[in-house]
């Protein structure tokens, strides 16, 4: 038998616009790791189109699977597990992924994994830092999600807050739209606002009961832009880009701040495609003192990506968490635990 260490899984994630696979061994050691984005042709529409993204899925996931294998310098004999994201994400495109990863698996006799896409993006923060292991807290933030979770072992964590509407990620996309920047908004917004001054005040995203609002942040930009246009001025974009990060992410540093204060935990984690903030991580460095690790992804493995599915993959495969050929994609798969807010 294989020691743990040794275990290999390989990752394939297609939740959304990118298709990758990934090899990782042990959990932690990244083998493999390629990204095909979809990018350059959705950026034509303003934004994801499901179709455009579940086809070139179809048309990649087989050359993407074969091209980490051979990073990996690996054939599938040395595979032990098959990891698969099945939600949450578009259904087309999810299918791609998890119907590529049943095939495999059947034809291969290899155990099957169903994984959670954030409880993937949490397990970047392993392949980043080797040696860290819960508890610890960790902050959401994608796309599709914001939360604030405490990580207990590998397996079970408590939900702490998370949105009660837009995401922080869909906000930064919107408030990009809105300021006339392509797609993905997000680091056209972090590149715009290191330009200019938080020069004007918004609310705070956090709710009277400590969960996220984004929807009220992204009105008041429009209406600060609206506003100003009716009275003839011209803003400038980067003062709002920098204004309106300011807000989206102050208030998920306060309230990951009481958090930790509240539990006392003594290293905190962050998740997800906002991760990549250059905002957010100077701002999160700078709380790092004696008594508190702050764990960044590595940028690379911040985004979609695979590897970081292996790796959750690696924890189920310890855990006996297997699937069957009767997985589906779950298009609105929650995190364990989360709440709904209406
Ligand atoms: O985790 P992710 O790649 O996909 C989901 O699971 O949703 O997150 C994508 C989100 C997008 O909304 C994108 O605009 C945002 O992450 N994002 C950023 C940055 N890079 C990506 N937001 C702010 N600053 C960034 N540098
Ligand atoms: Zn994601």
């Amino acid at each position: 038998m294989k020691a743990r260490s040794d275990i290999c899984i390989l990752g394939i994630e297609s939740s959304c616009d990118e298709t990758a696979a990934a090899v990782v061994k042990g959990g932690r050691e990244v083998l493999s790791n390629v990204v095909l984005s979809q990018i350059d042709v959705h950026r034509l529409y303003g934004g994801v189109v499901p179709e455009i993204a579940s086809r070139n899925h179809v048309e990649a996931v087989d050359k993407v699977v074969k091209q980490a294998l051979a990073d990996a310098g690996l054939t599938l004999d040395s595979i032990d597990a098959v990891a698969v994201t099945y939600g949450a994400g578009l259904v087309g495109a999810l299918l791609v992924g998890v119907s590529y990863a049943k095939g495999l698996a059947q034809a291969r006799q290899l155990p099957l994994l169903a994984v959670n896409h954030i409880e993937g993006h949490v397990c970047a923060n392993y392949l980043t830092y080797p040696d860290l292991i819960p508890p610890y807290v960790c902050l959401l933030t994608s796309g599709g999600h914001t939360a604030i979770v405490n990580v207990m072992d590998y397996e079970r964590y408590d939900v702490v807050c998370s949105t009660v509407d837009d995401a922080v990620g869909e906000a930064f996309d919107k408030v990009a739209r809105v300021l006339g920047l392509p797609y993905p908004g997000g680091p056209q917004i972090d590149r715009l606002a290191q330009q200019g001054s938080p020069v004007y005040e918004f609310h705070s995203v956090v709710t009277s009961n400590g969960n996220f609002s984004y929807s009220g942040l992204k009105t008041a930009v429009i209406n600060l832009l609206h506003n100003a246009e009716q009275r003839g001025e011209k803003l400038n974009p980067a003062d709002v880009a920098a204004s309106f990060t300011r807000a989206a992410i102050d208030g998920l540093l306060d309230r990951l701040a009481a958090e930790v204060k509240r539990s006392g935990a003594f290293t905190v984690a962050v998740a997800g495609g906002v991760a990549a903030n250059s905002y957010l991580r100077r701002r999160l460095s700078e709380t790092e003192r004696e008594g508190l690790r702050v764990c960044l992804p590595k940028l690379s493995l911040c985004g979609d990506n695979a590897a970081m599915i292996a790796s959750r993959g690696y924890y189920m495969y310890l855990d006996g968490k297997f699937a069957d050929l009767t997985l589906n994609a779950c298009p609105t798969l929650k995190l364990r635990g989360e709440k709904p807010h209406n």
